[in-house]
């Protein structure tokens, strides 16, 4: 078997980059171990940053994600018993809109699917070969034991964190950039109403607290917590009393209800580079991970692959590798941005617990600057939303 691009992952980053490639008359094959209805309802969090909505509104695929997510042009910071908005509309003519990530697959899928696109789903023991030759290959046995060798131009790694693609760099040609932070998020799922029209993300002397939404019936809410925490260990009284007493102050409120999901999501950063070995070009969460405040990892694997398929486009029209040489400095560049943001958001609103009373005292006095300067609210508002997209 045959492609141009072969895409490792139907993730966010495959199948968006399927879907450009499509539009520019490239062939592509995506390749996924995981089964259709398994990455449809697995319940990921979902801020799509404007540059995104519009991306995915230029492809076609907008539609749900303008009708049935909710515009948001603002979010709070709650610190010191107090709510500050931070209105992106204002500062920064932009918005994000909350629409969670496998309303996006489901939307993406259906979409390449009613092309006739090739998905191969439930595939297993997938390996890459000859990525340094001009004819590189993914080798996987399909859900019905054929085993099969897809013989490609280029391989697109979007195989996430945990996918073969990035280690299909040999060890000596690759650099590990990893950070891992002292505290994990300890997230569950309710039913309840909202608590608030916009997200709240939480400072107070206990840790972290954002209070997020999935429908008008289900909230996300997360705290920080030990990393090693056991999400079974807590009752559900327990939960509440802990998320009340980081957000409490100025009369705000939670509203409670039934917790059917828990769990303990560990925080790390993490960039490989360079982001290409011969023809496998790595985009998305197999190249890059950011801890989750902020929410730019979706974004940020958008973002790489738009600047890939532009690579593409050119070097299959010209057969020039100008602009594939140039996508891991051009991706980089974003990556490390978002891996910034998502860092400074992280350590501005966590307790470290090797911090000390000064630091406390850093993060308030930093908080306060954001809330009452134009300019430091106007640099948090234009990275939330998002930067232009080609950068
Ligand atoms: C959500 C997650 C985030 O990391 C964030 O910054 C905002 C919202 C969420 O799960 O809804």
């Amino acid at each position: 078997m045959r492609t141009q691009v072969g895409i490792v992952g139907a993730g966010p980053a495959g199948l968006v980059l399927s879907h450009l490639l499509a539009e520019r008359g490239i062939d592509s094959v995506v390749v996924e171990t995981r089964g259709r209805q398994e990455i449809e309802q697995t319940m990921r969090a979902g801020v799509l940053e404007q540059g995104t909505v519009e991306l995915l509104t230029a492809m076609g695929v907008g539609e749900r994600a303008l009708t049935e997510g909710a515009r948001h042009e603002g979010i709070e910071l709650r610190f010191g018993g107090q709510g500050h908005r931070i209105d992106f509309a204002k500062l920064a003519d932009r918005a994000v809109w909350l629409y969670p990530q496998h309303e996006v697959l489901k939307d993406l899928i259906a979409a390449r699917l009613a092309t006739g696109a090739d998905i191969r789903f439930d595939v297993t023991d997938v390996s890459l070969r000859d990525v340094t030759s001009d004819e590189p290959v993914i080798a996987f046995t399909e859900a019905d034991g054929t085993r099969v060798e897809l013989r490609c131009d280029v391989i697109a790694g979007c195989d996430g964190s945990g996918g073969v693609s990035r280690h299909t760099i040999p060890d000596d040609q690759r650099t590990d950039y990893f950070r891992v932070y002292p505290f994990g998020w300890f997230g569950i799922l309710a039913e309840a109403p909202r608590s608030s029209d916009e997200l709240v993300y939480a400072h107070s002397e206990r840790g972290f607290a954002l209070i997020s939404t999935r429908t008008p019936q289900v909230q996300r809410m997360y705290f920080q917590c030990d990393p090693r925490e056991r999400a079974e260990d807590w009752s559900d009284d327990r939960i509440w009393a802990e998320l009340n007493a980081r957000v409490a102050g100025d009369g705000f409120t939670l509203a409670e209800g039934r917790i059917f999901d828990r769990g303990v999501i560990p925080m790390r950063s993490y960039v490989c580079e360079p982001m290409r070995h011969g023809r496998l070009f790595l985009a998305g969460d197999a190249a890059h991970t950011v801890p989750p405040t902020g929410a730019k990892g979706l974004n940020l694997a958008v973002a790489d692959v738009v600047v890939l398929a532009r690579a593409l486009e050119s070097f299959f029209a010209t057969g020039s590798t100008d602009l594939l040489d140039a996508y891991g400095p051009t991706a980089s560049r974003r990556v490390w941005r978002a891996q910034h943001f998502s860092w400074w958001m992280t350590s501005m609103l966590h307790t470290d617990p090797a911090g000390s009373a000064f630091d406390l005292k850093r993060q308030l006095g930093e908080l306060e600057l954001l809330t009452s300067t134009t300019a430091a609210a106007t640099h948090l508002a234009e990275a939330y939303t998002g930067w232009p997209i080609e950068l």
